[in-house]
């Protein structure tokens, strides 16, 4: 009798442990702030050695903790790469790559974007209790079926609050007379007219033989030339439909104002961090800045500031901001535990050029190759840091293998938050060597792909770490540039299939100055190493539909957001009237 109660008592004991755990169990209380900056060059920043442009708040953020010196975007343009970095996956698991030359989101009414069935590192904070944001730039889709599905949103993935731009920055914003279709692809305007004139002479030719009314000739001219002159305006105002500013789900500008959103983008991270220290909850802000894409804009005060024309004034511009959150947090302080990432999506775009022909893209330092490359170094080695006072020394080097796909694994890991279960997670947990805690490879093998052909590998191991093409990129005579502004990787107009694979000794040739003998029975072993290494990943991939397939990119008129129709024109009424070069 006794002792059955006694046991009731300890099994009721138990239980009401059990509950007070739930509780009051100790919830990570570390802040992380990512940012993320936009085409900015291994080159570009001071702490990897650029000593001409100014960006002293970076530096700090990276002396006072680890330079991350290996440290690879999964494709070198910036949706997959964002995509990615949200969900530790690599892109080609969530049918982020594509096979047509169109590999990022153009248009804010297609239906590409980020599954709705992914799990970002967001909502998995969220679930421990964090405030989440995401503030500027997102380009991962917005809806899939309805204008007010918002299936892509930040918002239907984990994240609380956003400000910014759903899209990405374009040429066409700026008012400088570029476009992106039609500053290139010249045949555009051409093309238009010829439909015309082909229609024209058709409706005669019908009307002639009788087959054909006078009325349904003219009807039919009249649709067709009604079409092409929606579509051609469509395109040649990109501008208009495009470059919209959205609070959650209100579209709160179009255009976007560029001039002045660095600093209203420095105000809403600013508000969110406030306002979660005032709920006293732990916070996961994304700045995801939309410098230093083009069109290049900024604040008064950062122009024609720096000795590197326009792209100069833009990192200074973003240095600044950078600045300006670090400052937050330190007012507040939290910057002793809290957990800071600085990363840029891909590389710099060495093809970029203004009107009159000066560089308006970044720098790749010696590393070769540029954005939208498929293997080029230069195209997805990006420059990289991480400050988190309570656990990583200052002036901390990490040489290995790392990527952005490692970012959610590692918070994951240091905020206790849970990844899905029933996938594959190619990103590892990066702070047993942040802490020094070893030295050993993170990744075995890396695969780069450009669109869904993977172009080169990279391995760690056998004494070295090694980068073995299957396909290089063509560039123009005496440059690391692609011939086009946009390289494509499927046709030999960009790119060259080798028909023996070129291996480097990347760790001690990071500039790719001494091809590998593969004959050499070392390099041999080590080929056939990647190899296998290789096929055993193309085994691992389950066939997803692609984001990215052609119809999926193009544009709906149904799903076009605008602010107050018909007219589409609108500014933030927040900041009417406020001095933004002081805030
Ligand atoms: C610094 O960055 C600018 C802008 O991209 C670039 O033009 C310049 O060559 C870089 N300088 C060095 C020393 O890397
Ligand atoms: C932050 O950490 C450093 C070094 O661990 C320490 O000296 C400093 O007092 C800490 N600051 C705060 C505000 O806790």
């Amino acid at each position: 009798m006794v002792s059955k109660s006694v046991i009731m008592l300890l099994k009721n004991y138990s239980i009401f442990l059990l509950i007070v755990y739930i509780v009051v169990r100790p919830i990570s209380t570390t802040n992380i702030v990512v940012f993320i900056a936009d085409d900015l060059g291994y080159g570009d920043v001071g702490f990897l050695g650029n000593n001409t442009i100014r960006t002293p708040n970076i530096d700090k953020l990276a002396s006072d903790g680890a330079i991350l010196e290996h440290h690879l975007a999964p494709a070198s343009v910036c949706t997959p790469s964002r995509a990615a970095l949200l969900t530790g996956r690599h892109p080609i698991r969530m049918g982020m790559l594509t096979h047509n030359i169109f590999r990022v989101n153009i248009f804010v009414s297609s239906v590409s974007g980020i599954p709705k069935n992914e799990t970002t590192i967001a909502k998995s904070l969220k679930q421990q209790g964090y405030n989440t944001a995401i503030i500027g730039k997102w380009h991962l889709g917005l809806n899939c079926g309805s204008r007010n599905d918002f299936c892509h949103h930040p918002l239907n993935h984990g994240f609380d609050r956003f400000y910014g731009i759903p899209l990405t920055n374009l040429q066409d914003f700026g008012d400088e007379g570029l476009a992106v279709f039609t500053s290139r692809l010249k045949f555009l305007p051409h093309s238009y007219v010829l439909i015309l004139i082909i229609t024209a002479f058709t409706s005669i030719y019908l009307y002639r033989k009788n087959i054909w009314s006078l009325i349904s000739a003219l009807t039919f001219c009249l649709i067709i030339g009604g079409l092409i002159y929606v579509i051609s305006h469509y395109y040649t105002h990109l501008k208009k439909f495009n470059s919209i500013v959205m609070r959650d789900f209100e579209v709160v500008e179009q255009p976007i104002h560029l001039d002045s959103l660095t600093p209203r983008l420095v105000q809403e991270g600013k508000e969110f961090i406030t306002d979660s220290v005032k709920e006293k909850k732990p916070f996961f802000l994304i700045m995801s800045w939309v410098q230093v894409h083009t069109a290049l804009h900024n604040i008064r005060s950062f122009r024609g500031k720096s000795r590197h024309g326009r792209y100069g004034d833009n990192i200074e511009e973003m240095d600044w901001s950078t600045g300006e959150i670090l400052n937050t947090l330190e007012e507040f302080g939290l910057a002793n535990d809290t957990f800071v990432y600085f990363t840029s999506d891909n590389g710099g775009h060495l093809e970029e050029r203004g009107v009159n022909g000066e560089v308006e893209g970044g720098w790749n330092g010696k590393f070769k190759g540029s954005k939208t490359q498929g293997a080029a170094e230069g195209g997805i080695r990006v420059p990289t840091a991480i400050r988190w006072p309570k656990k990583i020394a200052r002036g901390t080097r990490v040489k290995q293998v790392t990527g952005l796909m490692d970012v959610a694994p590692t918070i994951a890991a240091i905020t206790d938050a849970k990844l899905p279960q029933d996938r594959v997670i190619d990103g590892k947990n990066l702070m047993p060597l942040l802490t020094k805690e070893t030295v050993e490879p993170v990744h075995e093998l890396m695969l780069h792909y450009c669109g869904i052909s993977i172009h080169a590998a990279r391995y760690s191991g056998d004494g070295g770490i090694w980068k073995l093409y299957y396909y290089r990129t063509k560039w123009g005579p005496q440059s690391h540039e692609c011939i086009h502004f946009v390289c494509d990787c499927f046709s030999d107009r960009d790119m060259i299939k080798l028909d023996v694979p070129q291996l480097y000794n990347i760790e001690e040739d990071p500039y790719e100055d001494r091809l590998l003998d593969i004959e050499e029975e070392k390099y041999a072993d080590i080929v056939k190493k990647i190899n296998k290494g290789v096929a055993e990943h193309r085994s691992s991939i389950e066939p997803s539909p692609s984001q990215f397939n052609i119809l999926r990119i193009l544009p709906r008129p149904w799903l076009q957001p605008c602010c107050n129709f018909p007219f589409c024109t609108c500014k933030d009424q927040k900041y009417a009237g406020k001095n933004l070069e002081l805030l």
